[in-house]
C-alpha cells in the first residue's frame, strides 16, 4: 500500500468514526471511549480486500458469501458493530460469526491481558478471517471452524460472548460457556422482532440489561430456524417465527377492504419511533405478528407501516391491524397511529391504539427479557409474556411492575 492510500484510508476511517460518534450522541447512546479507540485504530480496508478503500469506509456491510440469493456471510457494517460493542465489556471474549474485522475490534477492546476467540461454521469464512487478521497483525486472535450451537473450547468460559449472526434461540452452550456474571450479546428473533439483547448471566438464567434494533444474516447449522410467511397482499407478509403463532385463513387481499384509522394521541417529539413500543405491543397484544413490506408495496400506498422490516401487527379472524407510520401533527410533534382492514377493523385499530396508550401511561418502558432453561416449570417463571423456544423459555417482563 503506498503512502497516499494509507493516508486516505486513515482519513476516511476517522471521518466514518466521527459520523458514528455523532449519530450515537444524537440517539442518546454515547459511544464508549474504548469502542471509539478501536474503531479509529483497526484498518477495515484490510478486512475487505477486493473492495475500494471508499467502500471499506462507507459504513455498510460487505457481503462476502452469497448462495441462492441469500447472504450467508458478511463483514458487518461498523455502525451496527459499534452498537453491539457498546452493549457490553469483556476481557475474555468469544465472538460467534467471523468476518475478522469485529474480532480485531474486540481484540483492541479486550486489552493486553485479554483474549479473543472467533468461531464460524464455514471454513471459507474462517480461512478468510484468519488471513485478514494475520495481515492486520492480530495473530493472537484464535479462529475456530465449528457450529457455535455447541461449546467451542470445552472447559473454557468467557466473560463476554458476542453473537454476530441472527439467532432464534439461546442454546445451553451459550449460557454454560459464560462466567458466573458474564454477558451474552445476541441478536435474537422473537415474535418476528430482532433485537440485540445484552443479557447478564445469573445462575442458569439470563436477564437483559439493554436492547437495540439489529439485523443479521440467519444462523445456520443445528440452530437454524425457519419462520413461516403469510401473504397479505402484493409485497406484504406476516412473518411468524414462533411455532405456536397462529393466523386464520382469509387474510390474503385484506388491503382491498376499507382502511380504518385510530389515532393514539401518543406523541413523540423527535419523529423517531421507539423500538420499545414494538416490544410492548408484541408482549401485550393477543394475535401479535410482525408485518414485513417490500418497498414497492409502500411506494404504491398499499401499506403505510411504521417500519418496513417488522411492523407490529395483530390479527383476529380475517381482520388485520398494524402500527402505521408516525403522523406529523405539529411542527415537532408526531403521533402514533394504528390502521386496520377487515370485518372487525374499527375494533382492531382501536385495540392497537389503546395498547399504545397503555405503554405511554406506563411511562414508555423497555421490557426486561429473562431467558430460562426450557424445562423450567411455569411456577418458577417471572410474570410476563412467555415465548417457548427449542432450548429455552423467553419471558418479556414489565420493569414497572
Ligand atoms: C454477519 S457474519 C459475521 C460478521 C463478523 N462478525 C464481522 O466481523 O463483521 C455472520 C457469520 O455467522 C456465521 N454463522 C452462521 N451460523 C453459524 C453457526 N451455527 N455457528 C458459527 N457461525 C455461524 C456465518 O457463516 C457468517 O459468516
Amino acid at each position: 500500500m503506498n503512502v497516499d492510500t494509507t493516508t486516505s484510508a486513515e482519513e476516511l476511517r476517522h471521518a466514518m468514526v466521527d459520523k458514528i460518534v455523532e449519530e450515537h450522541q444524537w440517539r442518546g447512546l454515547p459511544l464508549r471511549a474504548d469502542v471509539e479507540r478501536a474503531l479509529r485504530k483497526v484498518p477495515r480496508e484490510l478486512f475487505v480486500p477486493g473492495v475500494s478503500v471508499e467502500e471499506a469506509y462507507a459504513d455498510t456491510a460487505v457481503i462476502t458469501k452469497r448462495e441462492n440469493n441469500m447472504n450467508l456471510s458478511s463483514v458487518s457494517a461498523p455502525n451496527a458493530i459499534a452498537d453491539m460493542l457498546n452493549q457490553a465489556h469483556g476481557q475474555h471474549i468469544l465472538e460467534i460469526g467471523s468476518g475478522g474485522y469485529n474480532a480485531a475490534l474486540l481484540r483492541e477492546i479486550a486489552g493486553p491481558n485479554g483474549s479473543v476467540t472467533t468461531v464460524d461454521i464455514d471454513e471459507d469464512v474462517t480461512d478468510r478471517a484468519r488471513a485478514c487478521l494475520d495481515a492486520a497483525g492480530y495473530t493472537d486472535v484464535k479462529v475456530v471452524c465449528a457450529d457455535a450451537e455447541f461449546a467451542i473450547e470445552p472447559g473454557r468460559r468467557y466473560d463476554l460472548i458476542i453473537v454476530t449472526v441472527g439467532a432464534w434461540d439461546v442454546p445451553p452452550a451459550w449460557v454454560s460457556q459464560l462466567t458466573d456474571d458474564g454477558t451474552l450479546v445476541v441478536p435474537l428473533r422473537t415474535l418476528g422482532l430482532t433485537r440485540s439483547w445484552a443479557l447478564k448471566r445469573s445462575g442458569d438464567r439470563l436477564i437483559s440489561r439493554s436492547n437495540l434494533m439489529a439485523g443479521f444474516v440467519p444462523m445456520r447449522g443445528a440452530g437454524a430456524h425457519k419462520g413461516r410467511s403469510v401473504v397479505l397482499g402484493d409485497g406484504v407478509n406476516l412473518w411468524l417465527t414462533e411455532p405456536d403463532q397462529h393466523v386464520d385463513e382469509g387474510l390474503e387481499g385484506v388491503f382491498s377492504q376499507e382502511r380504518h384509522e385510530a389515532p393514539s394521541g401518543v406523541i413523540v417529539s423527535s419523529g423517531r419511533q421507539s423500538p420499545d413500543l414494538d416490544l410492548w405491543l408484541a408482549s401485550h397484544l393477543p394475535g401479535f405478528a410482525a408485518l414485513i413490506a417490500q418497498q414497492s408495496a409502500i411506494d404504491s400506498g398499499l401499506v403505510v407501516p411504521s417500519w418496513q422490516y417488522g411492523t407490529p401487527a395483530l390479527t383476529r379472524g380475517a381482520t388485520l391491524a398494524y402500527q402505521g407510520r408516525l403522523r406529523q401533527v405539529a411542527e415537532a410533534e408526531y403521533e402514533y397511529v394504528a390502521y386496520a382492514h377487515g370485518p372487525e377493523a374499527a375494533w382492531a385499530a382501536e385495540a392497537m391504539a389503546e395498547e399504545i396508550r397503555a405503554w405511554d401511561q406506563a411511562s414508555r418502558p423497555a421490557p426486561v427479557l429473562h431467558v430460562v432453561p426450557g424445562d423450567t416449570p411455569d411456577a418458577d417463571l417471572p410474570e410476563g409474556r412467555v415465548v417457548n423456544k427449542k432450548h429455552s423459555r423467553i419471558i418479556f417482563t414489565d420493569p414497572t411492575k
